[in-house]
């Protein structure tokens, strides 16, 4: 595939995807100014799977790296504690907020959308609604949340949270094992400067579409062996587009954010990538796959733990049912 010429909107589509470039000084500034995250208390260890299922801790953390979860909560009342405490760490008081997304494949009803319930526990009355786009959700919210703050927004709520233990076949070792519940939220607001996105890449794969799939009222069902070779190809070409679209190396990357699916599929892309276990987020040992949490957790968690630092070049790179994928690159702190 040759690189397609840049529009005037430096927005590059891609026989696999689309791809966008926010360069140059017209744009507006932004930046990540809080964040927060919430588990619930219930810790699933492996070994409390091994008491009911034929498995064992060892198989369970040699093929995907997981040692325990953590179940409970609602995707409701899991997003607004991670939004709470995002709001609280930017100094921003929910009335203040212009938008909010809310990435999630596990509503915890049709109607309304769960942000909308979000909103009554909060107090916001701005623009809000559910996003899904599977694992790849907080990507998909991350770029579109920075697209209303070139409209002219001056702060958005973007809150990643599934609640996966509930869509999950408990009696089903290959999958009860990897899925589980959390949330982790972000405020972007709007600052004097450059964008903090400065490059990203969204797409579908639908020939993956029937390796992950999940009915409405049923159990999530996944041909596993699949969907980790699409995965380590999906996110090894999203990250490189994404990075190619910011113009940087993979060497520029302070920290790699995965989507916290597999240890083996986030080494196999990360080595690919040539990014060292040093610049790897990893939280999937202590929380399973929680879909459009896992990102958001990873990156909290790393941001908490001091690992981040202003000016610091991110990469999220996720995958999904579909198979949807979304890649980011982000400056950390303002500019
Ligand atoms: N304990 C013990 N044995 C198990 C378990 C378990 N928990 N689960 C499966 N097995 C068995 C299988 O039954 C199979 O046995 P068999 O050979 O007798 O048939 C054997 O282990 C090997 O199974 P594989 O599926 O080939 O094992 P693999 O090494 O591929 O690991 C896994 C399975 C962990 C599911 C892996 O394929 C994987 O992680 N795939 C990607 C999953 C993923 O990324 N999902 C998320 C996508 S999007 C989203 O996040 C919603």
């Amino acid at each position: 595939m040759t690189d397609p010429e840049l529009n005037e909107h430096n927005l590059a589509r891609r026989s696999r995807g689309s791809a966008f470039a926010l360069q140059g000084s017209s744009q507006r500034g932004s930046a990540v100014t809080g964040w927060g995250l919430a588990l619930p208390d219930t810790v699933i260890t492996n070994d409390d799977f091994a008491q009911r299922l034929d498995t064992s801790d060892q198989w369970i953390t040699e093929r995907t790296g997981i040692k325990e979860r953590r179940w409970g909560g609602t995707t409701a009342s899991l997003g607004a504690e991670a939004a709470r405490r995002a709001l609280e760490s930017a100094g921003v008081t929910a009335d203040q907020l212009d938008l909010v997304i809310l990435s999630t494949a596990t509503s915890d009803q049709t109607v309304p959308a769960t942000s909308a319930v979000i909103a009554k526990d909060l107090g916001y009355a701005c623009g809000t609604f559910d996003l899904d786009a599977a694992c790849a959700g907080f990507g998909y919210s991350f770029v579109v949340a920075h697209s209303m703050l070139a409209t002219g927004l001056e702060r958005v709520l973007v809150i990643g949270c599934d609640t996966l233990s509930g869509i999950t076949d408990q009696q089903d070792r290959s999958t009860a094992v990897l899925f589980a519940d959390g949330a982790a939220a972000v405020v972007l607001e709007a600052v004097p400067g450059e964008p903090c996105l400065l490059g990203w890449d969204l797409g579908v794969d639908t020939s993956a579409i029937h390796l992950l799939w999940c009915d409405k009222g049923g159990y999530i069902r996944m041909e596993g062996k699949e969907t980790f070779r699409k995965a380590v190809r999906a996110t090894i070409d999203s990250a490189v587009s994404a990075l190619e679209q910011a113009k940087l190396r993979a060497d520029d990357i302070a920290l790699f954010v995965p989507h916290q699916a597999n240890k083996r599929i986030i080494d196999a892309a990360a080595d690919r990538l040539g990014i060292g276990e040093d610049r790897r987020a990893i939280v999937l040992d202590r929380t399973g796959n929680t879909s459009s949490a896992s990102i958001p957790l990873a990156l909290v968690d790393a941001a908490n733990a001091g690992r981040l630092h202003d000016g610091d070049y991110v990469l999220i790179a996720g995958f999904g049912a579909g198979m949807t994928w979304a890649s980011a690159v982000i400056r950390w702190g303002r500019p």
